[in-house]
C-alpha cells in the first residue's frame, strides 16, 4: 500500500504541474522504508512533502527546483481515546468543499489543507470532533482528512469521487465490504442521509475506520459505533496490522534487526 501513497503523491505533482520527480515511485518507497527503520518506529504517520527550493519569487513551479522530505512520527488515535469504540460527534461545516476547478481536489496538495484547517478549527472550537463538508452543489462531500460513508437501508454508500479526494482507505473499504458480501453504491446524496441513516462512518489513514454517532446534535443509531461499521473496522484494523487474508497483497514490511513490522 505504501506503493499506492507514493503513487498518489507523484500524482499529486504531476496535477500540480511539477515537471518529473526526480525520484521513481520505487525509490520513493525504499525512502520510507529506510526512514521508518532509522527512527527504529513502530505504529507511525509518515508524510513525505515535494516541495520547491531555489527559484525565484514568482509563483511559477517551473522557476523552482524540485525536492522531496520525509517525516515520520509516532501515532495514536487520530480523534482521541476511545473514539475507536465510542465513536464521534461531528456536524456540516459552514465551509464547502473545493470545485474542482478552484482547487485540484484529486491532488493531496499542502495548500488544499486550508480549507481543512478552517473547517477542522471551527468544528472543535464548537465542540465536536470532526465535520462534513458539503461539496459545491451541495451534496455531501467528505470530513476535513477522511472520506464519508453512510450505511442506509441495508446498504453502503459514499459520495462519488467528483469533488473529494481518492482516499485510499476508502477504496479499501469499499474492497472489503464487497468481500464481506456487502451492498456498497458511489453516489451524490444530500446531508438529509446523514440524519437519517442507520450508520455513517468515516475513513482515512490517519483515523483508520471510526464510527460518527452524532450528526448536528442528531444521534445515529443506537449512539454509538454500529455493527455494519464496527464490521468493516475489525476488517481494516486486522488488514492494516498484517492479520486478514488480504494483508500480504497489501502491506509493505520494514524490517528493523530481526523484528518485521508491517506497514498499510
Ligand atoms: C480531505 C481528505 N479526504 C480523505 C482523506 C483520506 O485519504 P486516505 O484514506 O488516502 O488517507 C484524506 C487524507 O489525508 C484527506 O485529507
Amino acid at each position: 500500500m505504501v506503493q499506492c501513497h507514493m503513487e498518489r503523491l507523484t500524482a499529486s505533482a504531476r496535477i500540480l504541474g511539477f515537471p518529473d520527480l526526480p525520484y521513481s515511485t520505487a525509490d520513493l518507497v525504499a525512502a520510507v522504508r529506510q526512514t521508518i527503520d532509522a527512527n527504529g518506529l513502530r505504529a507511525c504517520y509518515i508524510r513525505p512533502l515535494v516541495y520547491l527550493a531555489e527559484g525565484g519569487m514568482d509563483l511559477n513551479i517551473d522557476s523552482g527546483r524540485t525536492h522531496i522530505g520525509i517525516a515520520a512520527w509516532p501515532w495514536k488515535d487520530y480523534h482521541g481515546a476511545g473514539t475507536a469504540t465510542d465513536g464521534i460527534r461531528i456536524n456540516v461545516s459552514s465551509y464547502a468543499r473545493h470545485h474542482p476547478n478552484v482547487m485540484p481536489t484529486k491532488g493531496k496538495v499542502a495548500g488544499n489543507y486550508v480549507n481543512s484547517f478552517l473547517a477542522k478549527t471551527e468544528c472543535v472550537r464548537l465542540g465536536f470532533d470532526d465535520t462534513v463538508l458539503l461539496d459545491p452543489q451541495g451534496y455531501v462531500a467528505e470530513c476535513t482528512g477522511q472520506n464519508l460513508f453512510v450505511v442506509r437501508r441495508g446498504r453502503i454508500v459514499t459520495p462519488p469521487l467528483s469533488a473529494v479526494l481518492e482516499g485510499l482507505t476508502r477504496d479499501t473499504v469499499v474492497t472489503l465490504a464487497r468481500d464481506a458480501g456487502l451492498e456498497v453504491g458511489e453516489e451524490s446524496f444530500p446531508r438529509d442521509w446523514l440524519y437519517d441513516s442507520d450508520e455513517v462512518f468515516a475513513c482515512g489513514t490517519a483515523a483508520e475506520v471510526v464510527g460518527v454517532r452524532e450528526v448536528d446534535f442528531r444521534r445515529i443509531g443506537g449512539g454509538g459505533t454500529g455493527p455494519v461499521t464496527r464490521q468493516i473496522q475489525s476488517a481494516y484494523s486486522a488488514a492494516v496490522r498484517g492479520g486478514h487474508p488480504r494483508s500480504p497483497e497489501w502491506l509493505d514490511y520494514v524490517a528493523a534487526g530481526a523484528e518485521l513490522r508491517s506497514l498499510p
